[in-house]
């Protein structure tokens, strides 16, 4: 497998065996005592190693949105890698080398052992997303190769953002990717999420999926079929004449009497499930397993086609590109109503889709780059929906935005809030547990 290199790299696999034991001193809690809910303050380096003994192979689901390395100093937070407690950490490990990195070497150093340690702490069916853009991608893409295994990489999302876009930009980019790998993608189970562009008169959201069984074509050639008396149909009473000019054909007339056939008929055509369609007959006109493990019936239309009726477990339809969940701009007027600024925080409604995806109602979430805490808030706002225990735990380096943003804010969530427009936002209820993370 080709792997990446770059300045600094060796030095940092060094250091990785020999990052220092940390601990969490706790610095006072918000709402109900014991949530195990955890806002960490400090780098998440250190954090996360002070996490481990507790935490190791126990957490499901890891969302972060690490600095893109876009270059700007002039966010609330550092975007170019270049904070002064990274210049430090950076000096420390690789002394003055460090000084000749430039912004794409800094950013994989600061990443690499992060990600190593995210690994640990991860289940063995956890999932990791993360958020970036173009800056980083592809750099990325290849570390996470290294850090998880290609066998791991599960899919990129491409989330396409809301918002007005009316900028002099040649390219005017309005999409961002996520990341994800799964600890072994085979356990990843069909998201019980539909996209949010799915209508509310969609077939998608119809608690049975249906489809014709009739298929003409090379590999599906035309063979008979005895649908005995009492084969289900999806009408209460119809006559279907005897016919040579359409599929399927039919020898003689049929009728259906009160909802099933009430005589035995030769079919013929090409079929798409034929042998499943035999066990129904075989089975009593009984519900049969299909090769994915789905409850299949069959029936019988008013137009003399036949139909295969899966039981829809829970809905699942997720495209790779996201779209309708929202935009920094609103997010970030959402958060300015609440009294907090704060530089291109992630919606909630995003954030809330992509926990979905890979949800357990007991779930533990890791957010390391937490920023003004959207991971958490959309945790509680999960729990808050169905009743479910998930717990998160978030590290933020930057003491004023712990503090000032992302404390602030989950404590308003937890208590109410009024939003953009005014109206009353309820509070979720919950608490959690403020820790500094020291050496
Ligand atoms: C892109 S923002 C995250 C925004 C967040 N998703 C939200 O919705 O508000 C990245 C955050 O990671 C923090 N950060 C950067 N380096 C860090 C580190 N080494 N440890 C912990 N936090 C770090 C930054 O201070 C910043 O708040």
């Amino acid at each position: 497998m080709p792997t990446l290199h770059w300045r600094g790299k060796e030095a940092i696999i060094a250091h990785v065996a020999r990052v220092p034991d940390a601990s969490l001193l706790s610095d006072g809690s918000h709402g109900v005592a014991d949530s195990g809910n955890l806002l960490v303050e400090g780098d998440n380096l250190i954090a996360l190693k002070a996490l481990l003994p507790d935490y190791r192979g126990r957490v499901k689901c890891v969302y972060v949105d690490p600095p893109y390395n876009t270059g700007s100093e002039r966010w609330v937070y550092n975007d170019n890698v270049n904070a002064p407690a990274i210049q430090r950490w950076l000096a420390e490990v690789m002394g003055s080398a460090s000084a000749e990195l430039d912004r794409h070497d800094r950013w994989l150093c600061m990443m690499y052992p992060r990600l190593l340690l995210l690994r640990e702490l991860l289940r063995d069916d956890g999932v990791i997303m993360i958020s970036i853009d173009d800056s980083e991608l592809h750099h990325l893409r290849a570390v996470m190769d290294e850090v998880f295994g290609e066998s791991r990489y599960f899919t990129t999302l491409v989330w396409r953002s809301a918002g007005n876009f009316d900028n002099q930009a040649r390219i005017k980019h309005c999409h961002e990717y996520v990341l994800v790998y799964a600890m072994d993608p085979a356990r990843v189970a069909m998201p019980p999420v539909l996209d949010p562009a799915v209508g509310a008169r969609s077939k998608l959201r119809r608690a049975a999926i249906r489809n014709t069984i009739v298929k003409n074509g090379p590999k599906n050639p035309v063979s008979e079929v005895l649908l005995p008396a009492g084969f289900p149909a999806a009408v209460n009473s119809a006559r279907i004449a005897a016919r040579e000019d359409r599929w399927p054909r039919y020898a003689q007339d049929a009728h259906i009497v009160h909802g099933v056939l009430a005589h035995e008929v030769r079919v013929a055509s090409g079929w798409s499930s034929k042998s499943i369609l035999q066990a129904f007959i075989a089975n009593g006109f009984e519900a049969v397993t299909d090769s994915r493990g789905q409850a299949t019936r069959f029936e019988l239309t008013a137009s003399g086609a036949i139909e295969s009726v899966k039981e829809r477990r829970h809905a699942s339809h997720v495209l790779s590109v996201l779209g309708d969940l929202g935009s920094t701009q609103a997010q970030a007027a959402v958060l300015a109503a609440m009294g907090l600024h704060f530089s291109f925080p992630k919606p909630l409604a995003l954030v809330e889709y992509l926990l979905s995806l890979f949800d357990e109602r007991d779930a533990i979430v890791l957010d390391c780059f937490a920023g003004s805490g959207t991971t958490a808030h959309a945790v509680m706002a999960m729990n808050a929906r169905d009743g479910g225990q998930r717990r998160w735990l978030l590290v933020e380096m930057d003491g004023a935005i712990a503090r000032q943003v992302t404390a602030e804010r989950l404590r308003l969530a937890m208590a109410g809030y009024r939003d953009a427009r005014g109206a009353w936002v309820a509070g979720l209820g919950g608490g959690f547990q403020y820790c500094r993370a020291e050496r």
